[in-house]
């Protein structure tokens, strides 16, 4: 059985969400893939975050792009999951891109450009220039957005990595875009993908968000290429016993 089992920001149902924690957990469950986001702050940093605002996961206020990376780094990332993670902080891509190669990560990482609401222009090539000055980077890196536009400069930038479409809405033109294969790899809710099933290629199609043991069976009878957990202890161990 080929569908692979990526975290979603990191091990985030036990842990903090897009954090240090959140990713040794996921890199130690052996999991073949780890999913996060990338934003940037004022001064032009990439911040590991899923929301635009730093709200919902720290204990400060306001938009990333309108703080400093030192801001940022002087905000607690863990304190809202438990008091167990008090003092967890908000990692820069720089970060995790360490970790995964001290940890010698073997799987992939999908990075989430969140040029969907807030544009950040010129992140795609920034990103891309970081990744390209790494040369310890071992490991494979997958991109996607829910953005048009960010999706096909990714690909035009870095042609052999693959540029995933994102889609919670507009299901039809996910199914056309697949169709015409316009694009290569469709991200989208499981609900949906249980409907219609039928309509895809499995193989270039990844899930999300796959938590419960009867969705993750779902995805890997129907062959899709991997899905994104919240739990990627539970897939794995659910993978191994199919
Ligand atoms: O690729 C699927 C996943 O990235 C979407 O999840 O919630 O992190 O935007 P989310």
């Amino acid at each position: 059985m080929n569908t692979e089992i990526f975290a979603h920001r990191g091990s985030s149902g036990d842990f903090p969400e897009n954090t240090m924690p959140a990713f040794r957990d996921a890199i130690d469950s052996g999991c073949d893939g780890i999913e996060t986001d990338v934003q940037l702050s004022k001064d032009g940093r990439f911040i590991i975050m899923h929301d635009e605002k730093v709200n919902r996961t720290t204990n400060g206020k306001g938009y990333i792009q309108n703080l400093t990376l030192e801001q940022i780094k002087g905000l607690d990332a863990g304190i809202k999951k438990s008091t167990q993670f008090r003092d967890v902080t908000v990692p820069t891509l720089e970060e995790l891109v360490d970790l995964l190669v001290a940890s010698d990560f073997q799987g992939k990482l999908n990075l989430e450009l969140k040029t969907n609401k807030i544009p950040y222009p010129g992140i795609e090539k920034q990103v891309f220039d970081y990744l390209n000055s790494r040369t310890d980077i071992k490991f494979e890196i997958i991109y996607s957005s829910f953005s048009d536009r960010s999706v096909q400069l990714l690909h035009k930038l870095d042609a052999h990595r693959v540029a995933a479409k994102l889609f919670k809405k507009n299901f039809s033109s996910a199914i056309a875009l697949h169709k015409e294969r316009v694009i290569e790899d469709i991200h989208l809710e499981i609900g949906w993908l249980k409907k219609h099933i039928g309509e895809f290629q499995v193989n270039h199609v990844r899930p999300w968000l796959v938590n419960t043991p009867a969705d993750m069976e779902f995805c890997f009878k129907s062959g899709v290429a991997g899905f994104f957990t919240d739990y990627p202890r539970r897939a794995m161990k659910l993978k191994r016993e199919m």
